[in-house]
């Protein structure tokens, strides 16, 4: 199975991960869409790539609707949009904590329901989660339970709109512009500490994790798997 002339939506991919995934199923000759809740962060992405662009926000149900309609049928559906920020499980107020839960879990859910009936049956669908859904502490409760959630979610939505397949990809660090609100000091301490505790000795680019997440698609054997794609990195979590 081939990406070669089928279209791709990457939903998250004006930056990160998701512009990774564009630009590795470019490589291959895919019809790609890449998204931004600004058209002119889309415009940009996509004139840089050489493909589509497209607006959408995952968290308001309208535009999402209105994206699905808009784009018509396809064949793969990447979302590595969502809400990020750690918080803390015992001091973050419920309505806090649910700014992060409709933007990771309710905004990739609300994606799967408006792009279900659109998916060609051999096409697929890739969620991202991340080493949290690994990790059990209170400073990232939140982030914990929303990628556990997310990861039973790929494995319910497997079952439920099979043969579409659904899997999902932890990453580690990703060197992306969600690190951009960190001083250049602090991005270059969380940069070596993260590259010290992968086992390939370096931090995977987005390009590399885009690569993956292409392979995966064109693999019709696979769906429900959760797979890390983060060079090591969560073993020096179990270790
Ligand atoms: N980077 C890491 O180290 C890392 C590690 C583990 C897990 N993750 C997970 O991976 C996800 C993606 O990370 P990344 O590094 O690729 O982030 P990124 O570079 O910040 O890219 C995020 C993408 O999502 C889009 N987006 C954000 N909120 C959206 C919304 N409400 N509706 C539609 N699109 C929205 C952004 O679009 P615009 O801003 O252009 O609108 C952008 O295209 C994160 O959410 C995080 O949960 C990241």
């Amino acid at each position: 199975m081939t990406i070669n002339g089928k279209t791709v939506v990457c939903i998250g991919g004006s930056g990160g991960m998701g512009r990774g995934v564009a630009q590795a199923a470019l490589e291959l000759g895919a019809d790609v869409i890449v998204t931004s809740r600004s058209q002119q962060k889309a415009d940009q992405a996509a004139k840089q790539l050489g493909c589509r662009a497209e607006i959408i926000d995952i968290y308001d149900d309208k535009s999402v609707s209105d994206f699905f309609d808009r784009i018509g049928h396809f064949s793969h559906l990447m979302i590595t949009a969502g809400a990020v920020g750690r918080s803390s499980f015992s001091e973050t107020p419920p309505d806090e904590a649910d700014r992060f839960m409709q933007g990771k879990v309710w905004g990739t859910h609300r994606c799967i329901w408006h792009a279900k009936d659109r998916m060609n049956q051999d096409g697929s669908i890739t969620l991202i989660t991340g080493g949290y859904s690994q990790i059990i502490d209170d400073k990232a409760g939140h982030v914990h339970t929303a990628f556990k959630a997310m990861e039973a979610m790929a494995q319910v939505a497997a079952v439920s709109l099979a043969p579409i397949r659904c899997n999902v990809i932890r990453p580690g660090f990703i060197d992306s512009d969600l690190w951009s609100g960190m001083t250049d000091e602090e991005r270059d301490q969380l940069r070596n500490t993260e590259r010290e505790k992968t086992m390939i000795g370096r931090i995977v680019e987005p390009v590399e994790f885009g690569r993956f997440a292409v392979a995966l698609m064109q693999t019709p054997v696979v769906t429900g798997a959760v797979i890390p794609v983060d060079g090591g990195r969560h073993l020096s979590v179990a270790r």
